[in-house]
């Protein structure tokens, strides 16, 4: 018999005889598309199921990647085709037979190399006609795959040849790395990627079940659904409880990617069967629960006796304690000045127009509809982190964004920056500021900072910003970008009760908003000061120093906060002075004449000049290497630009710049 619980629209399952196997124990798993087929195996093996789909599948509705892979291929521009999924190869076809013919396809994949991964992508092409050079072993993770890169006489040598990857969901960096270090050029192809299933309800309930101790044993068949369940459970604030839930019940996990993402959650897996099969792991947990669950000390209750959801105070549980992995990392450890293995970089505007997938996003979106979008505000940040190999990402959003809670227009139009209707130019239009409650009006950037805490590795700390006093001040008196600063610097000395209350207005509503940032999971906080330079040492003295210093000592306590501006060599002592765990400096002035004049107290980011990133390979490794150089390697030094990507920047340089960074600040 199978009964449907009253959880909601949670499915719980119980046979009612509990005698073999988990005896009754109850059985958590997330699968979707096979959600029926799990259920019958927790079954068959005496557990009671309870299963809350975690995925699912979102075709591309305009898979311009896979037309664009159709192109290449047709034009004789691929060498090899990595398949990796039999359903990807299927949606594939799909796609391009809507544009190609298929007889052409096939003729031209008989021609050139193609690898297939697992058993279904090799039965799907034959399918249809195309024989596989190579399969690929068992467990088909990337280091099988690299394997057969590097040793199998039907793989031709990599150099300057295009390798197209059908991707399966998220794309596999490392594989992506691997491949580009060999030579070749990388087309990812993404055919399908996994979401959020329409109804995210019963994970949230799975969740909530999991935390009140509803459940002994939890089975995760691929990392995706570890993504999703935390993500689900970052949004509710459940992560912290989620994570001790966990440490309580025998968790299960098929293959090592999925092993690693639990690992990376910080969660511990308990059985891992040999084969990846799911019927291999219920029937290898089904055989040894029970020992274990001993050892974890769990009371194995029946299913009446569970302790209502109501009695669990989670809401009270302490705040999560930064992961270990996280203050552990490179960044935040020079943060806190402390010794590291090699140099942190990351690079200030490091997702923007100079990288192709942000301009993918951005030719469908402007760009503030981008800013407020959470999901693509984080796929942004994550891609480009990921992409660059850097030891930090910077959430993406922008300084200005906080102008349009203080009661002003924004608008980005093309070509001329961004503009600023309703200026600010007397004390009556100072008195019209409002002060921001970030909580509802700037949520989205809340929320993309919670996504992406749930989407970067476990070791990349995220960085929050907003832009300091002044230089938003400048914005919002200038209506948009200065030269000379005109109007700011009139409002200043014309009337500075008004240009005091105006800056302690804007330096009240930053602490706001920068302390949201972090309590949605930033780990540090950056200022911006890009103008604040047009300034003489007294004038920032009096009129910026006061406020800004307001701004940093309101920033929750342990959080490091970076104060960067640029054009301050004149007055670096005083930019001390206003705060910050670090200060970051622009390349007007030498880094380690900088350091010993604001005192190795701080620390220091900086401070390449980025129009070194127009040369070549070579130039940026000697100019990476002379800035590390000043820096002795000592610690609390990260490495950065001194001012932002520029837009014309060609991506392999900003590569190569975090590689040579890390490779020359490595200690060996
Ligand atoms: O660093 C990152 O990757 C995170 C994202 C980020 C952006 N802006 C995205 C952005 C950050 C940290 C900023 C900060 C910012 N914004 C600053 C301080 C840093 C600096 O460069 O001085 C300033 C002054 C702004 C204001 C602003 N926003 C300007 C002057 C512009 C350029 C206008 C233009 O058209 O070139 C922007 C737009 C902007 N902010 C873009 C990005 C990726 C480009 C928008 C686009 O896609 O068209």
């Amino acid at each position: 018999m199978i009964v449907i619980g009253a959880r909601g629209r949670l499915r719980v399952t119980s046979t009612g005889k509990i005698e073999k196997g988990f005896s009754g124990l109850r059985v958590a798993a997330f699968e979707g598309r096979r959600a029926k087929e799990m259920e019958q195996l927790i079954l068959k093996q005496g557990g009671v199921p309870l299963l809350a789909p975690s995925m699912a599948e979102a075709p591309l509705s305009q898979n311009v990647s896979a037309l664009e892979f159709g192109e290449k291929l047709l034009r004789h521009e691929v060498a090899v085709v990595l398949f990796l999924t039999g359903v990807g190869v299927q949606s594939l076809f799909q796609v391009l037979g809507t544009r190609f013919p298929k007889e052409e396809l096939v003729a031209e994949l008989q021609r050139i190399t193609v690898v297939a991964r697992g058993p279904k992508s090799v039965e799907a092409l034959r399918g249809l006609g195309v024989p596989v050079s190579i399969a690929v072993p068992d467990p088909g993770t990337w280091r099988e795959i690299l394997e057969i890169v590097d040793n199998s006489d039907r793989f031709p040598p990599l150099q300057g040849l295009t390798v197209a990857i059908q991707e399966s969901g998220v794309p596999n960096f490392e594989l992506l790395e691997e491949l580009k270090t060999r030579g070749a050029r990388v087309l990812q192809v993404p055919v399908y990627r996994w979401t959020l299933p329409p109804d995210t309800k019963p994970l949230e309930e799975a969740i909530l079940a999991l935390i009140d101790g509803q459940c002994e044993v939890v089975l995760f068949t691929n990392s995706m659904q570890v993504s999703h369940l935390f993500q689900i459970a970052e949004q509710k604030s459940l992560s912290a409880p989620l994570r001790k839930a966990l440490s309580r019940v025998v968790v299960g996990s098929i293959g090592p990617l999925c092993s690693q993402s639990l690992r990376d959650q910080g969660v511990n897996v308990d059985v891992e069967p040999q084969e990846p099969r799911m019927a291999q792991l219920v029937a290898e947990i089904a055989a040894a629960p029970c020992q274990k669950l001993q050892s974890k000390k769990t009371r194995v209750v029946p299913w009446e006796e569970t302790p209502s959801r109501a009695a669990v105070q989670f809401e009270h549980e302490p705040a999560p304690r930064l992961p270990d992995r996280l203050e552990s990392s490179a960044f935040m450890r020079a943060c806190r000045r402390l010794p590291t293995e090699y140099t942190p970089v990351w690079l200030m505007r490091q997702a923007g127009r100079y990288m192709a997938e942000y301009r993918e996003i951005r030719a469908r979106n402007s760009f503030l509809e981008l800013c407020k979008n959470s999901d693509l505000a984080a796929e942004v940040t994550v891609t480009a982190a990921h992409r660059l190999g850097v030891d930090a990402a910077i959430i993406f959003a922008d300084i200005l964004l906080i102008v349009e809670p203080m009661g002003l227009g924004l608008r980005f139009e093309k070509g001329d920056g961004p503009v600023i209707d309703g200026i600010i130019r007397g004390p009556s239009d100072v008195n019209r500021l409002r002060e921001v409650e970030p909580q509802e009006s700037l949520s989205f950037v809340f929320e993309a900072i919670r996504k992406t805490r749930a989407g970067l590795k476990s070791d990349i700390p995220l960085i929050g910003f907003a832009g300091a006093p002044f230089t938003l001040a400048s914005y919002i008196v200038e209506g948009g970008a200065s030269k000379s600063y005109r109007h700011t610097k009139s409002l200043m000395y014309r009337d500075p009760g008004a240009w005091h209350d105006m800056m302690a207005s804007i330096a009240r509503s930053l602490v706001k908003y920068l302390n949201g940032q972090v309590a949605a999971g930033a780990q540090a906080v950056q200022l911006f000061d890009s103008w604040v330079g047009c300034l003489s040492p007294e004038d920032y003295r009096d009129f910026v120093l006061p406020h800004t210093k307001h701004v940093i000592d309101g920033i929750e306590a342990g959080v490091p906060v970076i104060n960067f501006s640029t054009g301050t060599s004149g007055y670096l002592e005083l930019v001390r002075q206003a705060g910050g765990d670090i200060i970051g400096v622009d390349w007007r002035v030498d880094l380690a004449e900088a350091w010993a004049r604001i005192g190795y107290e701080v620390g220091i980011q900086g401070n390449l000049d980025p129009l070194v990133l127009l040369s070549d390979a070579k130039t940026i490794e000697q100019r990476a290497r002379a800035i590390l150089e000043t820096a002795e390697h000592r610690p609390g030094h990260i490495f950065n630009l001194g001012h932002g990507i520029l837009p014309e920047t060609p991506v392999e340089n900003v590569v190569a710049l975090v590689e040579a960074v890390h490779e020359i600040s490595s200690v060996k």
